[in-house]
C-alpha cells in the first residue's frame, strides 16, 4: 500500500508584499507538496495582484488579517508546521513620519505571532529580520555576533522583534531562526523604495531625489537569492541562530541612480540632490560566511539583477502605475515636494 505523504502547512505572513510574494513563487518551485497559507493585513504595501497566479489553487489559502490578532492566529495556526514571518511595516522614511504603526506591527505583532506559535507548537519559526539592526557600519562587515545599534524607528522596531524571537527561543524553547538580510531589489517591490522609485520616475521623466550627497552605501541582494536563502535557513538552519544574508554587492546610491538613468535611456539632469533623510545610515555591509557554510551562494550579480529589474518595471507599468496614481501621491508630495523645490531653486541660484 502506498504510504500517504504528509502535506506540510507553511504560514507566510506578509505574503502579499514584495519579498513574501516572491518567496511563495520560489516555495512552490522548491518544495512540492507544501500547503501555503498567507496571512496579510493588506496595508498600502500589500497587493493581492502579487499573488494572482496562486489564487484558486487547492494548496493555497489567503487570509486577510493582522498578525497582532490572537483570535485569527488561533484559527489559522493549528496544524501549521513552519511560520515565515515577513509581515512588517518596512519603509524607513514612513517610520520617520509616523512610528506608531511600526511599533504595533513589527514589535507587538511579532510578539503576538511568537505567542501563537508557542500555543500551537509550531515546529519552526523563521523571523525575517534585517541588516539595519547593526546600524551604520564604518568599516568591515557586520557579523551575527555584533551588537545591535538601530538608528531609525523602523530598524528599532525590527530589532525589537528580532530580540523577542531570540528571547522566545531561550526562555520558552520555541524553535526560532532569524535571518538578517541586506537591501533586496527585484520584481514587485513597492515604488516607494529607492530602486523602483528611481526606475519608475526615470520612465516618467520625473526627478530622481537623491538624499544628501548620494554616497550612502547599501549591500544589494536580488530578491530570489534572498528567498532561496530564507527557505534554506527554514529547513537546515540551527535553531536559536541568526543568519546574515548578503551578496557583498556594495554600491553608492548615486552610482545606482546613474546606471538606472542609462538603462532606461533617461536624461541625467533628472538626478536631483535633495536634503538628507534624518538619521540616515551611511553604510550597510554584511559578513555572510555563516549562511555560505550552509551551502548558499548568491546567483545574480548586481548589474544583471538591475537590468532584469528595469526591464520588469518597463514591461509591468500596469502593476505600478495604479499604485503611484493612488494614495501614494499624497505621501510622495509630503516627503518630496518641498525638498525637490528647494533643490531646484538652489540650482537656479548656483
Ligand atoms: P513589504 O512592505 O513589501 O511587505 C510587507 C507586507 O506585510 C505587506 O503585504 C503588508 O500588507 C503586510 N503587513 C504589514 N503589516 C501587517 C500586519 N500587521 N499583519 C499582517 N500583514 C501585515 O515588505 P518587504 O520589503 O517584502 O519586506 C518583507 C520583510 O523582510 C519585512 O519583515 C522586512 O523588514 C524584511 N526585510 C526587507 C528587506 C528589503 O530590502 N525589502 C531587507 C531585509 C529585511
Ligand atoms: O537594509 C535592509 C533594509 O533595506 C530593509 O530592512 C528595509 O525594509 C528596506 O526598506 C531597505 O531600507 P533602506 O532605507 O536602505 O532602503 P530605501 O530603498 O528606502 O533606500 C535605499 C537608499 O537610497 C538609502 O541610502 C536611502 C536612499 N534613498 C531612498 C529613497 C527612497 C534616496 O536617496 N532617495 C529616495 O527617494
Amino acid at each position: 500500500m502506498l504510504k500517504e505523504r504528509t502535506v506540510r502547512t507553511i504560514l507566510v505572513t506578509g505574503g502579499a508584499g514584495f519579498i513574501g510574494s516572491n518567496f511563495i513563487r520560489y516555495l512552490y518551485r522548491a518544495r512540492r507538496g507544501a500547503r501555503i497559507v498567507v496571512l496579510d493585513k493588506l496595508t498600502y504595501a500589500g497587493n493581492v495582484e502579487n499573488l494572482r497566479e496562486f489564487i484558486g489553487r487547492r494548496d493555497f489559502t489567503f487570509v486577510k488579517g493582522d498578525i497582532a490578532r490572537a483570535s485569527i492566529l488561533d484559527e489559522i495556526l493549528p496544524g501549521t508546521d513552519t511560520i515565515f514571518n515577513f509581515a512588517a511595516e518596512t519603509h524607513v522614511d514612513r517610520s520617520i513620519l509616523e512610528a506608531g504603526t511600526f511599533v504595533k506591527t513589527d514589535v507587538l505583532g511579532t510578539y503576538a505571532l511568537l505567542q501563537g506559535a508557542l500555543r500551537h507548537q509550531v515546529r519552526r519559526f523563521v523571523q525575517v529580520s534585517t541588516d539595519e539592526v547593526y546600524g551604520s557600519v564604518r568599516r568591515g562587515s557586520s557579523r551575527e555576533v555584533d551588537p545591535v545599534e538601530p538608528n531609525s524607528p523602523y530598524s528599532a522596531s525590527k530589532t525589537s522583534g528580532d530580540l523577542l524571537a531570540r528571547a522566545f527561543h531561550r526562555t520558552y524553547g520555541l524553535p526560532v531562526v532569524v535571518t538578517r538580510s541586506s537591501n533586496n531589489y527585484g520584481p514587485y517591490q513597492h515604488p516607494e523604495k529607492f530602486i523602483p522609485l528611481f526606475i519608475t520616475n526615470a520612465i516618467e521623466g520625473k526627478p530622481l531625489p537623491l538624499y544628501g550627497d548620494g554616497r550612502n552605501v547599501r549591500d544589494w541582494l536580488y530578491v530570489e537569492d534572498n528567498c532561496r536563502a530564507i527557505e534554506l535557513v527554514g529547513r537546515t538552519g540551527r535553531v536559536g541562530e541568526i543568519y546574515n544574508i548578503g551578496a557583498g554587492e556594495e554600491r553608492a546610491n548615486v552610482d545606482i541612480a546613474r546606471s538606472i538613468v542609462s538603462l532606461v535611456g533617461a536624461d541625467e539632469r533628472l538626478l536631483t540632490f535633495v536634503s538628507d533623510r534624518p538619521g540616515h545610515d551611511r553604510r550597510y555591509s554584511l559578513d555572510s560566511r555563516k549562511i555560505r557554510a550552509l551551502g548558499w551562494r548568491p546567483s545574480v550579480a548586481f548589474e544583471e539583477g538591475l537590468e532584469r529589474t528595469v526591464r520588469w518595471y518597463e514591461r509591468n507599468a500596469s502593476w505600478w502605475r495604479p499604485i503611484k496614481e493612488g494614495r501614494f501621491k499624497r505621501y510622495y508630495s509630503k516627503l518630496y515636494a518641498s525638498r525637490i523645490e528647494s533643490a531646484r531653486s538652489r540650482k537656479g541660484r548656483g
